[in-house]
């Protein structure tokens, strides 16, 4: 047992100062979650649920297990854009009749749930997920289909959706679509692409074209439930293998579905759980307001892993990142987090080979993001920066075992991409309210804008606004600062969600266990690694 110590001090000024700042973020991303939780807001809402219908995250409360957990995803998706927050969709691991299942659930009390830009983006991100972690998906359909106003956005790269829907069942990830109520033209296909499909007496509208768009293209008269009512389609067309009698019985029949896949996990099962022996409250009060200065990563681990028991490798090496094992919540994880901010080659070299023991042992790995890059400088160069940050995105690309990132702090530059970032896929991508991603600093990126300008300038010949070049600088730093937040990354869907630190190793926990409904394999083969 190599259980962590620990050397924060509860009662210091600095953990004070942190905790703080940690509360004000939260606050903030609590305002924000709470107006994706009242979707369209009072009046949507009333007349929806006027109309005898429940609302998406009472359908979703419903569907689960009694006093189960649910992990909504993407949560913010939207923020910052001209549309509600949330994306129109509610969407997130929950257990179904024993089963953790993927759930997607349209928000018709936001533009009759429409799917705009950012649902687009969160639903293919919810399927590359239940796709990726082997998850059962069950869609809970009620809209409007493509917003119309920005149907170019939307519209082509939509098709992704039905593709998703017929390759997921192609792998034997089961598909059901319990129809709560319009489901018209592309989104036809989405029962229409489902394994399983359950349809409401007068709620479910299924068609490809309603009443007066058939009459203006062919002429005939008809009506909504010849066109596409439930009992057609139960009785007529075949679409629905189900026909509920209302929207507590089309639940119930989800659930009943479920319990009949015969689901089971293919990856190892998790040992006893045991507690860390440290209050996750302390969780709030590590990193620095405005990540003035490094933090020990260890003092984060040895609060979310189980028994606080970390096996710490190459200690003494490459000491700006922390390499070790751990188990968290009964699942082995191998953690990489930064240390001092900074990988220099070691570090990178240090991660290359944590990383192809981890495949070698099938064991998934947890990145814990607080860097603000690979070091630069002549003396780096010469080292080989180059070749060996390459090494560590080569071995992060190419392991197949499951990674999870935890963006706590500084996520800048190549070492984002190091730490397997957005774009090296890992399973789950989390952000602390603390967390900053860019390119570079807002600052370094506002100076070399600055001094490229003055170059160029020079360099032709032309006089150099001083002081035009300086407003510039200064409203540049704004912007990248700005744009490095948490929330805009995570209203980006760059992120599955913000996280409250003290919930981290809870989140980790249902991240984990879902990872774990896939076979968990690593691999020796990685590209040629540049020595
Ligand atoms: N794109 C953009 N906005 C839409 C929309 C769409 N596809 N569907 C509905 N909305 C908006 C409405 O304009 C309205 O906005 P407002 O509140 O700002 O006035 C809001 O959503 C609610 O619509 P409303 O028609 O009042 O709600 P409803 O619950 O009575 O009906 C629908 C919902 C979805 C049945 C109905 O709006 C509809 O038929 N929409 C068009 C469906 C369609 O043909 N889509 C194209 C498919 S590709």
């Amino acid at each position: 047992m190599s259980v962590l110590r620990s050397t924060l001090d509860p009662a210091g000024p600095d953990v004070a100062a942190a905790r703080e700042s940690m509360l004000a973020a939260l606050e903030e991303i609590a305002a924000e979650t709470a107006k994706a939780v009242a979707g369209g807001g009072e009046q949507a809402v009333a007349r929806h649920q006027a109309r005898g219908k429940m609302t998406a995250r009472e359908r979703i409360e419903l569907l689960l297990d009694l006093d189960s957990p649910f992990l909504e995803l993407a949560a913010l998706a939207g923020y910052g854009s001209q549309f509600a927050v949330g994306g129109s969709v509610v969407a997130g691991i929950g257990v179904v009749s024993g089963v953790e299942c993927l759930l997607v659930a349209n928000d018709p009390t936001v533009k009759g749930g429409s799917s705009n830009p950012w649902s687009l983006r969160k639903t293919l991100r919810m399927h590359e997920i239940a796709l990726a972690n082997r998850l059962p998906l069950i869609a809970l359909v009620e809209s409007g289909g493509a917003d119309l106003p920005t149907q170019k956005d939307v519209f082509i790269p939509g098709g992704a959706v039905f593709r998703d829907l017929t390759r997921l069942s192609a792998k034997g990830i089961p598909t059901i679509a319990l129809v709560f109520g319009n489901s018209t033209a592309g989104g036809a296909y989405l029962p229409g692409m489902s394994d399983h499909v359950v349809m409401i007496e007068k709620r479910s509208k299924v068609f490809l074209a309603g009443p007066p768009l058939v009459k203006a293209a062919t002429g005939e008269e008809s009506d909504d439930e010849s066109l596409g009512g439930a009992e057609m389609h139960a009785r007529v067309s075949g679409l629905a293998d189900h026909y509920a009698a209302d929207e507590q019985d089309a639940i119930r029949i989800g659930r009943r579905i479920v319990a009949r896949l015969n689901w089971r996990k293919k990856g190892p099962s998790p040992a006893p759980v045991l507690k860390p022996r440290f209050p996750a409250e302390d969780l709030l009060s590590i990193v620095p307001p405005g990540l003035r200065s490094p933090f020990d990563p260890r003092e984060v681990i040895a609060r979310i892993v189980d028994d606080s028991d970390f096996d710490e490798v190459k200690p003494l090496y490459g000491t700006s990142l922390v390499t070790g094992w751990a188990r968290l919540h009964g699942y082995p994880v191998g953690i990489l987090a930064n240390a001092q901010g900074v990988l220099f080659s070691a570090e990178a070299q240090k991660a290359a080979q944590f990383i192809q023991l981890a495949n070698r042992s099938h064991t998934p790995l947890l990145f814990l993001h607080n860097t603000t890059g690979y070091m630069v400088g002549r003396e780096y160069e010469q080292g080989g920066i180059i070749k060996h940050g390459a090494m560590m995105i080569n071995a992060v690309s190419n392991s197949t075992v499951p990674h999870i990132s935890v963006l706590i702090g500084n996520s800048y530059g190549a070492g984002h991409y190091g730490m397997c970032g957005r774009a090296y896929e890992p399973r789950f991508v989390f952000s602390w309210p603390s967390a900053r991603s860019a390119v570079m600093g807002a600052q370094q990126l506002a100076d070399v804008t600055y001094l490229v300008s003055k170059a160029s300038a020079l360099a032709r010949g032309k006089p150099f606004d001083e002081d035009g070049a300086q407003v510039v600088r200064t409203m540049i730093e704004q912007q990248i600062t700005a744009e490095s937040m948490p929330l805009v990354l995570s209203g980006m869907v760059y992120d599955d969600g913000i996280i409250d630190p003290r919930d981290t190793r809870d989140v980790l926990g249902v991240a984990l266990s879902a990872i774990h409904s896939a076979p968990v394999e690593g691999t020796d083969a990685f590209g040629v690694f540049r020595m």
